[in-house]
């Protein structure tokens, strides 16, 4: 049998000693059952993390398996802020991050302090946050949105409030428009879907003129404006699936394609390309996670994510209506 080695397992405290020999699918799938675990995984993790999960989505339908699962443990394979939301809805539930640093740029641009003033500058008026921010940041907020549901509810606010619409001020002018009205915008963007470069899009379209172009709404304006569709990253999948083209342009991060490629086998998904020649549409964030660190975080229940009751409370309340009003 070959020597154990050390993984250099990037954000955990220590490295882990691995036996390449073991079959780490097999061994996930062992621990799942003897923890009562599940294994909740965004449609951005890499392909073989995601074929172990239990259950892949959006972040909307991920809050939304978080609330309903029974199990004990949650191995939640996406990026911090995602685990947060289910560690609310589940406070006695154990919730375990296969990197605890994996953040987000549109959650890490968006401190709660600066948040609060900027807040403070619109007294009466609705707050309404991006699920992509800090449980902090939620505890501030009135309403908590992700890219599948901020139009409903948004249209749902009345016509006389004034609306600040936090971090991602590329979904709030997309949601602007799409309601025809005015929102204060805080100026974050998301370091993957802002890489995407219309001029490039434009070159690609030209080389497939018949396939359609999909885009998430945190892109921005000029790529959108190119789009057939935008939508979350269900949305996409589902608009793939169901449209009569063969051919489409995805114009978001690219762990998204392989989801789309099982669910449509005979279709043809082309990743956008970044401006720069690099790997800028993969998210580094939702990368951290690997299959050897949801072996470890089942095995050692760890790293494990702790908030307090009264941020728990705090936090709820808009996430609760938004699930609600969903
Ligand atoms: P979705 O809600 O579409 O899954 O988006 C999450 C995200 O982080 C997009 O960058
Ligand atoms: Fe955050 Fe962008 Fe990564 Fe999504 S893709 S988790 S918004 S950095």
């Amino acid at each position: 049998m070959n020597a154990p080695f050390s993984l250099p397992i990037v954000g955990t405290t220590q490295p882990k000693i691995i036996d390449p020999a073991l079959d780490l699918v097999e061994e996930i799938q062992k621990l799942k059952k003897a923890r009562n675990a599940v294994v909740l995984a965004h449609y951005y993790q890499d392909s073989d993390v995601q074929d172990v999960a239990d259950f892949i989505g959006d972040s909307l339908q991920l809050s939304q398996e978080a609330q309903r699962t029974t199990a004990d443990v949650i191995c939640f394979a996406g990026v911090h802020f995602m685990a947060e939301t289910a560690k609310i809805l589940n406070p006695e539930r154990i919730v375990v991050v296969p990197d605890m640093e994996a953040g987000c740029s549109l959650a890490d641009g968006c401190p709660a302090d600066k948040f609060a003033a900027w807040k403070a500058r619109y007294p009466g008026a609705v707050v309404v946050s991006y699920i992509n921010c800090s449980a902090d940041v939620k505890a501030l907020s009135d309403y908590i949105v992700t890219s599948s549901n901020a139009e409903k509810i948004v249209r749902q606010i009345p016509a006389d409030k004034t609306i600040l619409f936090a971090p991602d001020k590329n979904l709030g002018r997309f949601i602007a428009k799409q309601v025809g009205r005015e929102m204060v915008l805080w100026q974050g963007s998301c370091i993957v879907h802002e890489t995407f470069s219309a001029r490039k899009l434009m070159g690609l379209k030209l080389r497939h003129p018949d396939a359609g172009v999909l885009a998430h709404p945190e892109c921005e304006d000029n790529v959108l404006a190119m789009a057939d569709y935008i939508g979350s990253t269900t949305g996409i999948l589902k608009h793939a699936v169901a449209s009569p083209k063969n051919e489409f342009i995805v114009v978001t991060e690219v762990g998204i394609l392989h989801q789309m490629q099982k669910a449509a086998p005979t279709k043809t998904f082309i990743p956008a390309p970044p401006e720069a020649s690099c790997a800028c549409n993969e998210c580094p964030h939702m990368k951290r996670n690997s299959l050897e660190k949801v072996y470890f975080a089942l095995r050692d229940l760890e790293p494990r994510l702790e908030m307090s009751a009264e941020l728990i409370a705090l936090a709820k309340r808009p996430i609760e209506r938004m699930l609600a009003l969903s």
